[in-house]
């Protein structure tokens, strides 16, 4: 799909269908709507007089106009998307709602759309929301079907801020591209089968990332993360075929001292590519759901590919360990011992809790890399769902302003984060008889005491953790998306990214005044 900034009139924009925002309430016999309603000879004041057309988010009004119509408007056709109220029309309501108007037309084998976001505000942000919304809502999981495959395509797209500067508007569709593709680069990769995508898949992705977009990449093999003392991470692959690989992407801002500013953000994703629960088996009942067991991982190679094409001036680290969760004669027993490579020991009461002893090892070498900000992200606990639905992501940490920047970034991206506690007396249910820790902690507050073990690796740094396990993939389709990966949070690690670094640059202007 191309995608055009266009600051045209949209009367005179030569696509197949126009798709124009209407907000709650809106009369057709005044300002944007009274111009619209006389090129279309009345329509717009018909479908609100009939109330088919209220204004509602989400709402769709789809007209065909007559041939050669009253010559007004050059579209043939016209969808007209309520948006709701103007004092919530923000990037996160411009991108679900072009999203819901793109993926309605497309089901109408429109080949091309102008989106007239009607937006104040931003050129730059109100076409980049456009567009991602626009490229997300045409993702599909059908990826393996040979018949009844969504084949239908949208070839253009054009965005329409009227009057608006020409190099604001080719910034923004731009970026909404690298964003959009990114979150679709992590749904894709989230869906695929566990036979299709192992560690070593994954690790072949993170390199084929740093190639195609410029970033450094490091893969760690069995052998090395041995000698890096990482027993955690390594019990967990020791009943797979497929060995462990523990992925590392670094971006680095040009001309830039790597260690400026704030410090090295830092993002890290579980990427167990199956989980049949290991030796403490998973029930058969849903375990195919289990492929997705490595979207933390994908979020974090998703966000880093968008990273590696926007250029932010702060430098970024990912860091994915990936393995395959199997029983066999040689896996990890309940009652085993590890030792991770911070030096604690850990007591494996279940093998199933296995992502949070692959997260342990990996937040201790993010740390050895220099990390002084994480953010991982897991499907970490079932219990996760129990307590948010597929609404809210779950996080938790050590760091209040991290937590808080997390979640008003999710905000402005419309992506919900909800904290829960973290206080030292869950610590306690993950005490052990016999070594540090162990990787369990009862029936309780499962998302929580998670978080505790994680916390016991995450000391010296700000840290939040990320439980997606409840949103990483959504059983029912929306207007704006379809059923199945979500690509939940890697717009939100982009928008910290974005907002570090203005806070980062007013350090530096901040430091340029005082010199
Ligand atoms: N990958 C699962 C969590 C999960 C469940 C993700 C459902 C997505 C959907 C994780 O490894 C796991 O098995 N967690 C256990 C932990 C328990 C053994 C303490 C769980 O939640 O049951
Ligand atoms: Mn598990
Ligand atoms: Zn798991």
């Amino acid at each position: 799909m191309q995608i055009t900034g266009s600051a045209k009139r949209y009367a005179e924009e030569d696509a197949q269908a126009l798709a124009i925002a209407v907000f709650k309430d809106e009369k057709a016999d005044e300002g944007f709507l009274k111009e619209l309603d006389a090129a279309t000879g009345g329509l717009v004041r018909s479908v609100i007089e009939t109330g088919e057309l209220k204004g509602k988010e989400g709402e769709i009004v789809y007209l065909h106009l007559a041939a050669g119509g009253t010559g007004k408007l050059k579209a043939q056709r016209l969808l007209l998307i309520g948006v709701g109220e103007r004092v919530d029309y923000k990037p996160a309501q411009i991108s679900q709602t072009a999203g819901a108007a793109v993926r309605f037309l497309r089901g109408k084998n429109v080949k091309s759309i102008a989106v007239v976001p009607r937006a104040e505000g931003e050129t730059e942000s109100i076409v980049a929301a456009t567009a991602e919304g626009a490229i997300m809502s045409l993702f599909d999981p059908d990826k393996y079907r040979t018949a009844d495959k969504e084949e239908r395509t949208v070839d253009r797209l054009t965005i329409i801020v009227d009057g608006a500067d020409e190099k604001a508007l080719q910034r923004g569709a731009e970026k909404g591209r690298i964003i959009g593709e990114a979150v679709n680069y992590t749904r894709d990769l989230a869906n695929e089968p566990g036979a299709y995508l192992t560690p070593t898949d994954m690790a072949a992705r993170a390199e084929e990332i740093a190639k195609d977009f410029g970033l450094e990449v490091d893969v760690l093999d069995e052998a090395q993360m041995e000698r890096e003392g990482m027993g955690s991470l390594l019990s967990v692959s020791r009943g797979s075929e497929q060995p462990a690989k523990l992925i590392v992407l670094k971006y680095t801002p040009q001309g830039t001292d790597a260690q400026k500013g704030d410090g090295l953000l830092s993002f890290v994703g579980k990427g167990v590519t199956f989980d049949t629960g290991g030796i403490s088996l998973k029930p058969g009942e849903n375990m195919e759901q289990m492929k997705y067991d490595m979207t933390g991982g994908a979020t974090v190679l998703g966000a880093m590919r968008a990273i590696a094409q926007l250029k932010p001036t702060i430098p970024v680290l990912g860091v994915v360990p990936s393995v395959e969760n199997m029983p066999s004669g040689t896996a990890t027993k309940p009652g085993d011992v590890v030792r991770a490579m911070s030096g604690k020991t850990i007591e494996v009461i279940n093998t199933d809790a296995e992502g949070r002893l692959i997260l342990a090892d990996a937040i201790s070498y993010a740390k050895k890399l220099g990390a002084t900000r994480i953010v991982d992200m897991a499907t970490l606990t079932g219990a996760v769902s129990i307590a948010l639905g597929d609404v809210n992501a779950a996080i938790l940490g050590t760091d209040q302003k991290l937590i808080d920047e997390v979640i008003e970034a999710g905000r402005e991206v419309g992506e919900k984060f909800w904290q829960l506690p973290l206080d030292k007396e869950y610590t306690k249910q993950i005490k052990s008889d016999i070594a540090d820790i162990k990787n369990v902690g009862g029936r309780k507050a499962g998302t929580i005491t998670a978080a505790a073990f994680l916390k016991e690796f995450a000391d010296g740094v700000a840290w939040a953790h990320l439980d997606i396990a409840g949103t990483a993939w959504s059983d029912d389709a929306k207007p704006y998306r379809a059923k199945g990966p979500t690509g939940i949070a890697v717009r939100t690690l982009l928008r910290i990214v974005e907002r570090a670094e203005t806070q980062d640059s007013t350090n530096d202007n901040g430091k340029a005044a005082r010199s």
